[in-house]
């Protein structure tokens, strides 16, 4: 059984500390769900294990089993086996879907695949994703929806066959319908064993997938370690809880904006008489 394993990790951007010493583990065949308020570091902690270069490491590990992942370039970090669903899917013009993902998974190979073996790959993947064949002819993500755009992802993830899916705010931007697709195929590679770490706000989609156990990400660190019951009660009772029963204050970001806006003072006078 294959083990990602994080270890006091500090990363920085633009030389402000986001994460300061996250310790996480994530083991083949096991979904942790990942939670925490807006802006507490979890797409950063995400980034850092895919090797953004926008996110510097200070301080710690990242292992995977005896592969130190730090030292990989991203697209050897691929090969090893770790994929991210990012949370805002880049677009990128002139780059054709089908010869992204036949170039992708390639890349993952010793021979290349036949061109019969990855079309009726590629086709069986957007099939089972619900997206509409003509899509792999445009360019990748362009112009796509924000449901599009997150299904596209799972469509990759299906075709790479990670170790480790990092699942970055997938259920953003789903319709009920396309969220039933995309837990369906998590489900699906869940049984073949893969490993998941889920970020998600939501109860709805890990209601879902089912996580085997949970984390609480504040203020650039593990607050809580726990069980799937740990999300229902963040969607029941918010974060406060952290605070009055852990003794860790949440730090919220500085509101720089004045507090009366002439928007505000416009719209009292309109709605004045009435
Ligand atoms: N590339 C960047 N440049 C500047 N600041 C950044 C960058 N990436 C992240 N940050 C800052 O790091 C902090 C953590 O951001 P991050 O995206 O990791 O939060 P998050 O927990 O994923 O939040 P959310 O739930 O809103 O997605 C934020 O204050 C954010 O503004
Ligand atoms: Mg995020």
């Amino acid at each position: 059984m294959s083990t990602l394993k994080i270890e006091n990790l500090h990363v920085s951007v633009k030389d402000v500390e986001i994460l300061k010493g996250v310790t996480l583990t994530v083991n083949e065949g096991e979904t942790l769900a990942l939670l925490g308020p807006n802006g507490h570091g979890k797409s950063t902690l995400l980034a850092a294990i895919m090797g953004n270069p926008n996110y510097t490491v200070t301080e710690g590990s990242i292992f995977l089993d005896d592969i130190d992942v730090l030292a990989l370039p991203v697209d050897e970090r691929s090969k090893a086996g770790i994929f991210l669903a990012m949370q805002y899917p880049s677009e990128i013009p002139g780059v054709n879907s089908a010869d992204f993902m036949k170039a992708a998974m390639n890349a993952h190979r010793e021979k290349p695949m036949s061109l019969f073996q990855f079309y009726s790959k590629l086709q069986g993947a957007y099939k089972e994703m619900h997206i509409p064949f003509e899509m792999s002819n445009r360019n990748l993500n362009e112009g796509f929806s924000g449901g599009e755009k997150k299904r596209n992802e799972i469509l990759q993830m299906k075709l790479l066959e990670p170790k480790f899916a990092l699942l970055d705010e997938i259920d953003s931007g789903l319709d009920v319908d396309a969220m039933q697709v995309v837990a369906k195929a998590i489900g699906e590679e869940q049984e073949k064993g893969r490993g998941f770490l889920v970020v998600s706000h939501y109860a709805r989609l890990y209601d879902m997938i089912h996580p085997t156990r949970a984390a609480v990400m504040v203020n650039g660190r593990i607050a809580v370690n726990g069980g799937p019951e740990l999300i229902q009660k963040i969607d029941t009772q918010g974060y406060e809880w952290i605070r009055d029963e852990l003794g860790i204050s949440i730090e919220k970001e500085e509101q720089p904006m004045n507090k009366v806006s002439i928007g505000v003072c416009a719209t009292r006078e309109a709605t004045k008489d009435k």
